[in-house]
């Protein structure tokens, strides 16, 4: 039996549902993390991905599925938290990777619609298509051509630079990104997006990503300068703009980071809670990564099944995030404020509302 599956599980969690499938003589697991259905179905992306472990890959489904209920908690959305994991082999055929993501929607729709799913890192809209096969109508994000509503990062993206703006207008007393120094860690399906909306708006845009591939794309496109993974904390920035893979902000690295608000599109930007003392020993706004990117798990669903056009699905996206942040801001005291505990505290309030109500 490979080594990742003889790990021990030992997985305490507050959620609601873990359901893992494992095929050791594959090297291929399922993992669906259920966390809450209070507020509505339990929606969240489906991430493939080689890991360590399986504990890992378990675990790693848990958090983002807890991020994922406080993300739309936060938001006042009627949705729950889930994620799904599918822990994939290093190099794995298409026909094994295709027949894992039939065998992961058929299980998606025995859930009869209790866990809604869209793309997440190493998924695609294509991806998408084929778990549609046999998990619709509880896959969102298909291809136009499928008739979904497609690629999920620009409608993050967009939130994202919202954050950014309102961000910037409270620490900087203008909204304006002319001329601000970002960096954006990452340019995949969020960051390049991102870049391409700060560079719109003038800012001055600095890229890192561990992929020299996606970054050279990115460099000769939009004309931005780049950092290596290594070296990014040598230079100042305004705005630090995680969007590439969760845990980047650990007590560390706060210490080498300068910068003055972190706003980003990536799930579970903080290694630990200890950050956040570390952050605001420094004086840097930290922006909570959930009241931030719920672009696409919202503006993808509201496509698909409101009906909703593009134009409206932008719109929703931007309106839901700055009103989340101008309550995180209302609600924020003075100084340095430690907006991941007001947002929380929101979201379980959210939640606990939900609860009284269904009583
Ligand atoms: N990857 C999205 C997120 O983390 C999840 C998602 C996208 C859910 C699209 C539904 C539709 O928020």
């Amino acid at each position: 039996m490979p080594e990742i599956f003889t790990h021990p599980l030992e997985l305490p969690w507050e959620g609601a549902r873990l359901i893992v499938e494992v095929t050791p003589s594959q090297g291929v697991a399922i993992i669906i993390a259920i966390h809450s259905t209070a507020l509505g179905p339990a929606t969240g992306g489906t991430r493939i991905k080689s890991y360590d472990s399986l504990a890992a890959a378990v675990i790693d489904a848990q958090r983002l599925a807890e991020g994922m209920t406080c993300k739309f908690a936060v938001a006042g959305l009627k949705r729950g938290g889930a994620k799904a994991v599918i822990l994939a082999p290093e190099t794995w055929s298409p026909e094994l990777r295709r027949a894992t993501l039939l065998r992961y929607g058929s299980l998606v729709q025995s859930l009869g619609g209790a866990f809604q799913t869209g793309p997440d890192v190493g998924s695609t809209p294509e991806d998408m298509d084929v778990i549609g096969e046999t998990g619709s109508p509880f896959v969102f994000g298909k291809t136009l051509e499928a008739g979904g509503a497609g690629d999920s990062g620009p409608y993050t993206a967009a939130g994202v630079a919202e954050a950014m703006q309102a961000a910037c207008g409270k620490v900087f007393g203008t909204e304006n990104l002319s001329g601000r120094r970002v960096l954006v860690q990452g340019t995949g399906a969020v960051g390049s997006h991102l870049i391409a909306l700060l560079r719109e708006a003038g800012a001055d845009v600095w890229a890192t990503d561990v992929n020299q591939e996606k970054l050279h794309s990115v460099i000769e496109k939009y004309h931005i300068r780049t950092v290596h993974p290594d070296k990014i904390f040598e230079n100042q920035y305004d705005v630090f703009s995680p969007c590439a893979l969760g845990g980047i902000l650990t007590v560390e690295a706060v210490k080498k980071i300068s910068c003055k608000i972190i706003a980003g599109g990536a799930n579970n930007q903080l290694a630990e809670p200890a950050v956040m003392q570390a952050l605001g020993r420094k004086g840097i706004w930290y922006i909570p990564d959930f009241a931030v990117n719920i672009g696409g798990a919202l503006a993808i669903p509201g496509i698909e099944l409101e009906k909703w056009s593009i134009d409206e699905a932008y719109n929703k996206v931007r309106q839901t995030v700055r009103q989340t942040l101008e309550t995180l801001f209302r609600l924020a005291p003075e100084g340095t404020p430690d907006f991941e505990s007001i947002a929380r505290k929101l979201a379980k309030e959210n939640l606990n509302q939900s609860q009284i109500q269904l009583i």
